[in-house]
This record gives structure tokens, sequence and C-alpha cells, in this order.
């Protein structure tokens, strides 16, 4: 596995690779990796003949100074379990590099970025646009792949690579849980242990939510979702059933036959997010 840290040394690797017709995945990262990030790498080894994982904390796509101060950063751990993985390249770009000059890209998304993460954190998703364009036009991948954990984020990267038509297939995997049904996350190591015991009862209330099967109307459950997780002592900070594609909420079942349920909860300092299906 090689560990490379510029640009222009990973483009000269990487175009060689493409010489030799290998069909490259990406798999784009903040580091501290967990077994979500790893069934990303898992993913993109069946469907491709070299993996590319990058590892930068992306300063730009932090809204708040204390949240990108407070990131996990633990590099060689994460280098270890990608070598695990039979990673073949890891990108370890410094911010001098990817960032040259103070960044004035930016995007139109519609309402995409309008909405839930992107109402709470302002401008986090330009920024988080304006890195994986840098990156996909670094790595030049096939295939790239990304969580389900960050829905928003998925469907914004799907959209700027219409917008955009950079040459690259989407890949959105699902969300990997701890066994008590916490979504994983880099920010889960942050939770006190009493807010790590309150965690899984985001899930919980998700899998009651589906469970429901649209017995009553999206507002009310949207309630019943709130008042119960509000009830353990996390706050919520949003909780969405909206339209998978454009993200905008629905106030009628009849209206769609798949429906997501998006959610955002302050657990003490740590805010965590997740979603189902409904
Ligand atoms: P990061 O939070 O490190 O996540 C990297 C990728 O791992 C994202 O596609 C995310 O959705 C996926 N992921 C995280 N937790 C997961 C889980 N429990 N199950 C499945 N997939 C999971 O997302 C980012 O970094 C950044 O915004 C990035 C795209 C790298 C741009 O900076």
């Amino acid at each position: 596995m090689d560990v490379i840290q510029h640009i222009l040394e990973i483009r000269n690797k990487i175009s060689d690779l493409k010489a030799k017709n290998f069909r490259i995945g990406f798999v784009p990262t903040m580091g501290a990796l967990h077994e979500g990030h790893l069934s990303l790498v898992r993913k993109a080894k069946e469907e491709c003949n070299i993996v590319v994982v990058s590892i930068f904390v992306n300063p730009i796509q932090f809204n708040k100074p204390e949240d990108l101060k407070n990131y996990p950063r633990t590099i060689d751990n994460d280098l270890l379990m990608l070598e695990k993985e039979n990673c073949d390249l890891v990108f370890t770009p410094s911010e001098a590099e990817m960032y040259p000059k103070t960044e004035t890209l930016s995007f139109d998304f519609g309402a995409l970025d309008k909405v839930m993460e992107g109402a709470f954190r302002p401008g986090h998703f330009i920024g988080v646009a304006i890195v994986v364009k840098k990156l996909f036009e670094i790595i030049q991948q096939d295939k790239a792949y990304f969580g389900e954990k960050d829905f928003q984020q998925l469907q914004i990267i799907k959209e700027l690579v219409r917008q955009l038509n950079i040459p690259v297939e989407i890949i959105g995997c699902p969300i990997i849980r701890e066994k008590d049904g916490l979504a994983m996350s880099s920010r889960n190591a942050l939770l006190d242990p009493k807010m790590r015991i309150l965690a899984p009862e985001i899930y919980k209330s998700l899998q009651n939510a589906a469970l429901m099967e649209r017995s009553c109307t999206p507002q009310i459950l949207k309630e019943i979702v709130i008042n119960e997780i509000n009830a353990t002592g996390l706050r919520v900070e949003y909780f969405e059933i909206s339209n998978p594609q454009t993200l905008l909420p629905i106030s009628d079942w009849k209206a769609i036959t798949d429906a997501i349920g998006c959610i955002a909860v302050q657990a003490g300092k740590v805010r965590l997010i997740d979603n189902i299906k409904l």
C-alpha cells in the first residue's frame, strides 16, 4: 500500500495505472476510520482493480471551529486498517496543497443543500462539494463510494457530478451500525459514556417509525419520533420525512412510494445524524 501526500505524485501514479486499463475505485474520507468506511473500501475492492482512499480533514466543510479542532485524527491506526483491507493507495494531502488560495468556488444545488444539514450547517455542503470536486479531478476514478449514512451528502454529490458532467459512477452504500444500532461515525468516539448509552435510542425510534408503516400522517410520525428521542435526554435538532430524490419534506404519503426519514440529534456536545427508509 502506497501512502502519497503530494498531488503531482498521485496524479503520476494514477495515470500509470490508467494506462494499464485498471479500473480505479475511490473512497474519500476524513479519517478516524471505522467499519462504515471499511465497508466502502470492501465494495470498491470487489468492483475495481485499484482502490484509492483519501484521508483529509477538510477545513472548509466545518462550520464550527471547535468541531474542526476536536475532529478525531488517528492516521497511524487508519493506515493499519487500510493495509489489512488490501487498499492500494492512500492519499493524504496537506491543506496548503489542497487550498493554495482562499476558495471562492460556489454551486447552486437548489433545495438540496438548503434543507436539513444544509439549514443547520451553513456552507457545509459547498465545502464538501469543493473538496470532492478537487479530489475527483486528482484521482480520476471510475467509481466513487459514499455511505448512505450521510444521505443528503450522497444526493448532493450525485447532483455535483450531474451538473459538472464529471465522468464517475457514484455508488451509495448501506449504513453500517454498532451491535446496539448506533450508526457508526468517527464522532461516536467523542461521546461521553452517558450519551453513548443513550445514543442507540435514535435508531430504535427510527425503527419504530418504520414499523408504523404509514399508519399516521408524516407530521404526526415526526412528532412521535421527536418526542420519543427528546424524552431520553438526547435533543433532536430536526427529523424530516422527505422525498429521497428532492429531499423536500412530504406532507402526504400518497405523494411518493419511497420516503426517507433523516434525523440530527445533539448528544451532549456531539452531533449525530442517521436516517431510515420509510
Ligand atoms: P467521512 O465522515 O470520513 O465519511 C467518509 C465516507 O464514509 C462517507 O461517504 C460516509 O457517508 C461514509 N460513512 C461514514 N459512516 C458510515 C457508516 N456508518 N456506514 C456507511 N458509510 C459510512 O463524509 C465525509 O467524510 C466527508 O464529507 C468527505 C465526503 C470525505 C468530504 O470531505
